[in-house]
């Protein structure tokens, strides 16, 4: 088993098609102890979507931008399990008008809801974590992320958080290493998602993989994805650390796709 005797929190679930789902089920399968998270009007959503997973799993609220609803998580946690050993964040959120092509005029207060909810906030998971991750002797912590070294098509400020949640993972590497946690992302290909779907346009994502991917792509398919997290939330990644690694087919690595003839 890869996760023996781990005490993770996964956030993020919303249905069963959640990375975060997908995640946490395979945390489970490899032995580990998970408590999940639900967030505003989707949490009764969460509730019924983590029955499907194959251990009983109990949820927490958890707004990442409410300090109140933050300090009873790590209450909880503290209680349940005196110590975490790793956590997945799997938060993303931009308003409507910062999404799909209208970059030219989003307000700023949108672009900056992005940033707070979908990248600040893995500092602000961290930073409440890591009392019980240094009770733990240390640990890992993961987030999700949607490569942006490109600009794409409706993507936009979204795209902009990305880019920061990229560098909030390498600043969080640099000042946790001492307390022994390794904080990483990893970057997935296009998954059919509700938040995916939220993109306007999201349907182009998949063409393009389709047309570039090197190996198949499967915008249906969480399960390499979840894996990835869960071997980043192992103790099979020790040295690794500040690392985005690409869970996409290959599709990052290429600049044009191969033709079958
Ligand atoms: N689906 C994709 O194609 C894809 C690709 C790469 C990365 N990602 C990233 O994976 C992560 C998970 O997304 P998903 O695709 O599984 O979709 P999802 O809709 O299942 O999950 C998004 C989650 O974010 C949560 N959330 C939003 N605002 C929150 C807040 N203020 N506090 C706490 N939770 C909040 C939602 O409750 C939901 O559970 C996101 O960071 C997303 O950007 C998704």
């Amino acid at each position: 088993m890869l996760l023996p005797d781990k005490k993770l929190l996964i956030t993020g679930v919303l249905t069963d098609d959640s990375i975060a789902w997908h995640s946490a089920r395979v945390a489970q399968e490899e032995g580990a102890e998970i408590v999940c998270t639900g967030f505003g009007r989707g949490l009764r959503l969460t509730e019924r979507s983590v029955q499907r997973l194959p251990e009983q799993c109990d949820v927490l609220e958890l707004d990442i931008s409410n300090p109140a609803q933050v300090e009873a998580v790590v209450a909880d946690l503290d209680q349940r399990w005196g110590r975490v050993d790793g956590a997945l964040h799997a938060i993303a959120f931009a308003p409507e008008d910062a999404l799909g092509g209208n970059f030219l005029n989003t307000p700023v207060e949108s672009a900056q809801t992005a940033f707070t909810v979908s990248a600040f906030s893995y500092k602000t998971l961290a930073v409440a974590l890591l009392p019980l991750m240094k009770q733990a002797g240390g640990g890992a912590l993961v987030a999700m992320d949607f490569d942006n070294s490109q600009a794409w098509p409706a993507y936009d400020w979204m795209g902009v958080a990305k880019s920061a949640l990229q560098s909030v993972t390498r600043y969080l590497a640099r000042d946790l290493g001492g307390h022994n946690i390794r904080v990483n992302a990893v970057s997935a290909g296009p998954l059919g998602t509700v938040a995916a779907k939220s993109i306007p346009g999201f349907a182009k994502f998949d063409q393009v993989w389709a047309e570039r991917s090197p190996l198949p792509w499967d915008t249906s398919d969480p399960d390499p994805v979840a894996r990835m997290v869960c071997v980043l939330l192992s103790d099979w990644a020790p040295m690794t650390t500040g690392e985005i690694v690409h869970v996409d087919g290959g599709f990052h690595a290429v600049a044009a796709g191969v033709d079958d003839d």
